[in-house]
């Protein structure tokens, strides 16, 4: 493909924002490549250290671009565009992406597009061959975040409700952690919940405002459990491991659909759908989608791959921007917190 006779808008994205290293090349929307290196190094820490990403993320930057082009079997040259993850995220895990993106599009003399990580993981629900129609609401559950989005375009979203401590997958990796499982822990709760009964324990379903969501209080609960349970037997937790995790995730699960149902029923669409890490969840994604079932509604679930932190999010979002003609400059600053 040669830039000078093509009309197609082609561009990379970068994500850096927490533990993954990742780049894609998409193409008139359709991506080409989407390279992952996960840092796993951060597991014999119990969870993510900081600098330690920050450090990795410069080790590897160079090795997945080059890796995310030539998969694409594309040429720098051929880029229109690069997009960026500029914020939510670990600040300096966010300035390594934001200066290779940078000094890419200076030296290719092309625009900028900073992309927001969390309009990024609603946006992955159309990286598939029948995405949402609008307006529609979705469910954005990650590490940081938990979210009931109403998307009325590609680029304009409201956030009607979030958490107001814990995000979901925080609540994944905490009771992980107090259950002995490896960082992070989301997949492993869903892995042994697979043979456990989830009606075995029950935890407190919180009572706070209309699409506000509360997670610290089950992580809590479940500390008491264990620390009650493992005074009268210490053995407890080894016996009940699969019990516990099913009842735990049974639980975020009800509290995360809940509210989803109700935001669906007060703003009246047609169409809902999930996004973030925790849409991994194999529970969260067949109880969605018999809840959409139920209640005739359109359920949309990002494929597997596009769930947990990738650069084809960033790219999809980027190459709306690129449409709208939204571009960044040599300016722009991450930022650390939701805008
Ligand atoms: O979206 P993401 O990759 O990164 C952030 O933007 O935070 O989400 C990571 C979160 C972690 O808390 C992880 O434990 C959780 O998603 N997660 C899961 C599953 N896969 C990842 N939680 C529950 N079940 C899963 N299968
Ligand atoms: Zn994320």
């Amino acid at each position: 493909m040669s830039k000078a006779n093509s009309p197609l808008k082609a561009l990379l994205a970068i994500e850096s924002s927490c533990d993954e290293t990742s780049a894609s090349v998409c193409v008139e929307g359709k991506i080409l490549s989407n390279v992952i290196s996960s840092q796993l190094e951060h597991g014999e820490y119990g969870g993510v250290i900081p600098e330690l990403a920050s450090r990795l993320h410069q080790q590897q930057i160079v090795r997945v671009v080059q890796k995310a082009l030539q998969e694409a079997k594309m040429d720098a040259h051929q880029l229109d565009a690069i997009a960026f993850t500029r914020g939510p995220g670990l600040l300096g895990a966010l300035i390594v992406g934001t200066c290779f993106a940078k000094a890419y599009a200076l030296g290719l003399d092309i625009p900028l597009i900073d992309v927001n990580h969390m309009h990024a993981h609603v946006l992955a629900n159309f990286l598939t061959d029948s995405p949402p129609e609008f307006p529609f609401i979705c469910l954005t559950v990650s590490g940081g975040h938990t979210q009931i989005v109403l998307v009325k375009s590609h680029l304009e979203m409201e956030i009607i409700g979030q958490t107001i401590d814990d995000a979901a997958g925080e609540a994944f990796d905490k009771a992980a952690k107090l259950m002995g499982l490896p960082y992070p822990g989301g997949p492993e709760v869903d892995k042994l919940a697979k043979t456990g009964n989830p009606e075995a324990f029950s935890f407190p379903i919180p009572q706070i405002g209309t699409f506000e969501f509360s997670f610290s209080g089950i992580k809590t609960s479940l500390l008491y459990l264990l620390q009650k349970e493992i005074k009268k037997d210490p053995t407890f937790l080894q016996h009940n491991m699969a019990d516990i995790a099913a009842s735990y995730q049974h639980t975020i699960v009800d509290i995360l659909l809940q509210k989803l149902s109700l935001a669906a029923k007060t703003f009246q669409v047609k169409h809902l759908a999930i996004a973030g890490g925790v849409s991994a969840n194999s529970e969260l994604r067949k109880a969605f989608q018999e809840l959409c079932t139920q209640e005739g509604w359109q359920a949309h679930i990002p494929p597997f791959e596009y769930c947990t932190d990738n650069a084809a999010m960033i790219a999809i979002t980027g190459y709306y921007k690129m449409l709208a003609g939204d571009f960044a400059d040599q300016q722009v600053a991450p930022f650390t917190r939701m805008k």
